[in-house]
């Protein structure tokens, strides 16, 4: 048993991080312990969050379980949870609630993964209360999974498997893909950053870079099997390769993957900090790096900036955004914002407002702050009330919105590419897409286009999508 420790995960050692290439590896037993069985995985959080549970069910996968996407049918059910703010956990209790009483009707094996697990009064309260859990992974423990099975099927007790080391980098774990166009490949683990409100640094461990040419070749193969688009993940991408031997940085991968001639290429998340001038110019260079940049503010005050920890001014902050307008053409830009930050003053938070006027950013994710156990911010005094971050939120969001609505309408009767990936959720005989500057269209289109970017003429707009038809 490997119980998560907080202070542990917050250690950062010069401890030199390996390589593996050949850490995965199933026995027979566990190759036919899903025969006939069928998984279902919730997934909550972030990109990365998506792309760990696309490894997850291609494990189950080479285990022999079926997946299936009707929580009733599954004889094991996986949570890959998000520990990002107090909200993720309730809905994850929220689902717990469902699958005991499933239980009781049925025999089911239950697995609890992701940042959650990574969290010690969350495992704690699993001992506890959640007996009935079969097993907890963490997010450094998933290359291990077939083992932590074997073991709940065998041994009939909960099975604790959480490292809260700094994590290696394993690079023979398979990917099941959720999609057959468009594909997330990491390039890093991990964050270093330590943002005082955030508890990615501890759930996920240390910054650890992927070596370019297991990167370059995994996108040149998804080439061949037809993908049309990479999404470069990372916490921090901009920092890329700075824990690396080797004089390669984010702006050589970028031109690298860009050679590669895939058709779309993006990377989130980028912290303004790390967003050198090299960057800038080589997205601005490839026509295949797309003009879309997601560049978290989190506030615009700089007494508040100071307190997370973020390492930029907004005067910083706002250079950096000129530059990124004026460089690459039909450039998009989103951001994330946290209102109610401990002390954070009415003046303060008309900073904030101050910089979405003055960015009239594409979008942006709004939040309310949410102490986290362990982080710097969560033993901050924090004297803002509910009623007034419950206020600010609404007032940032009806900006926001205006900015997104006014940023959207400029598309009208424009002609935009669009790479149409799945049926549209909301409409009959559409698909749905997105522009190069990542909005979301939904195009009356056959289902022959599905996997193809194509040129959609904009009919109309709101303010989270557009429709629009293809035109030759
Ligand atoms: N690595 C990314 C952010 C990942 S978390 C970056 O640095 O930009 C996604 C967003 O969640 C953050 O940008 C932040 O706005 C928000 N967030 C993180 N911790 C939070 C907390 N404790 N309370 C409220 N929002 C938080
Ligand atoms: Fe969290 Fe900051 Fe790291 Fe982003 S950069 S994951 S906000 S610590
Ligand atoms: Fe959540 Fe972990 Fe991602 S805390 S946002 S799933 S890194």
């Amino acid at each position: 048993m490997h119980i998560p420790n907080l202070v542990e995960a917050r250690k950062r050692t010069n401890n030199k991080v390996l390589i593996k290439t050949d850490d995965y590896k199933l026995n027979d037993n566990q190759k036919n312990l899903g025969k006939n069985k069928k998984y279902f995985i919730k997934t909550y959080g972030c990109q990365m969050n998506e792309h760990d549970s696309e490894n997850i069910s291609a494990i189950l996968s080479d285990m022999g379980y079926a997946k299936t996407d009707i929580l009733e049918e599954a004889d094991l059910i996986i949570l890959n949870t998000c520990a990002i703010r107090e909200n993720a956990h309730n809905k994850v209790f929220g689902l717990l609630g469902r699958i005991k009483h499933l239980s009781y009707t049925k025999n089911i094996m239950v697995g609890f993964g992701g940042c959650m697990a990574q969290e010690e009064v969350i495992v704690d309260e699993i001992m506890k209360k959640y007996k009935w859990i079969d097993f907890v992974f963490g997010t450094h423990n998933i290359v291990n999974l077939p083992n932590i099975i074997e073991k709940a099927y065998t041994n009939k007790k909960q099975e604790i498997e959480v490292f809260s080391c700094e994590g290696d980098v394993i690079e023979n774990i398979p990917v099941k893909r959720d999609s057959k166009y468009k594909a997330w490949v990491n390039i890093m683990y991990g964050c270093d950053k330590f943002c005082t409100y955030c508890i990615v640094p501890y759930t996920r461990g240390k910054q650890r870079s992927r070596l370019p040419k297991y990167i370059i070749k995994e996108v040149e193969d998804l080439i061949k099997n037809g993908y049309q688009e990479v999404t470069l993940l990372g916490q921090n991408v901009n920092a890329y390769g700075k824990d690396l031997d080797i004089d390669y940085n984010m702006a050589n991968l970028l031109e690298d993957v860009a050679k590669t001639k895939i058709n779309r290429v993006r990377f989130v998340t980028s912290h303004p900090w790390d967003f050198d001038d090299n960057m800038i110019d080589i997205i601005s260079k490839y026509d295949n790096i797309m003009p879309y940049i997601h560049l978290p503010l989190q506030s615009g005050s700089n007494k508040i900036l100071k307190l997370m920890g973020r390492r930029y001014t907004k005067e910083k902050y706002l250079n950096l955004f000129d530059k990124l307008k004026e460089k690459i053409p039909n450039v998009s830009i989103t951001t994330d914002i946290i209102v109610g930050f401990p002390n954070e003053t009415e003046e303060d938070f008309k900073d904030t407002l101050d910089v979405v006027d003055k960015c009239k950013y594409d979008g942006a994710f709004t939040f309310i702050f949410s102490p986290r156990i362990g982080t710097p911010a969560s033993k901050m005094q924090d004297d803002v009330s509910l009623d007034i971050k419950e206020n600010r939120l609404q007032k940032l969001n009806e900006l926001v919105n205006k900015y997104s609505k006014e940023n959207n309408d400029k598309y009208l009767n424009k002609i935009v590419p669009v790479l149409l990936e799945d049926y549209s959720s909301k409409k009959k005989d559409y698909l749905k897409g997105y522009t190069d500057t990542m909005k979301l269209v939904n195009v009356k289109a056959d289902s022959k286009y599905l996997g193809k970017i194509v040129n959609v003429k904009i009919t109309s707009v709101k303010t989270w999508s557009m429709d629009g038809e293809i035109v030759n």
